[in-house]
């Protein structure tokens, strides 16, 4: 997860359910549960790949963006969106 936020809905619980062995992650800073929790620097490997979190605070304290390794893609959740990003207002 980038974040935890009162108006998102997890798709964790389903994919936990799907796929056996599955491992929720969030940053430690959200203040939400987790199997895993990360910070700033931390790498989740899976098979040839894998991310890097970085802290993004803004949208909310814990908001974590993910840099594949070999930095083609960065994924962002509400942190950074096209034209905008998440709003700033509520819950942190
Ligand atoms: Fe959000």
């Amino acid at each position: 997860n980038t974040h935890c936020h009162a108006d998102h809905i997890t798709g964790t619980g389903l994919l936990k359910q799907l796929l056996p062995g599955c491992r929720s992650v969030i940053s430690r800073d959200s203040g939400a549960s987790a199997d895993v929790l990360i910070g700033e620097g931390h790498t989740l490997r899976f098979g040839a790949f894998a991310l890097e979190a970085r802290s993004t605070p803004g949208h909310t304290d814990g908001c974590l963006t993910y840099v594949l390794n070999d930095q083609s893609m960065a994924f962002t959740g509400d942190a950074l969106l096209i034209r905008g990003c998440g709003r700033t207002d509520f819950q942190q």
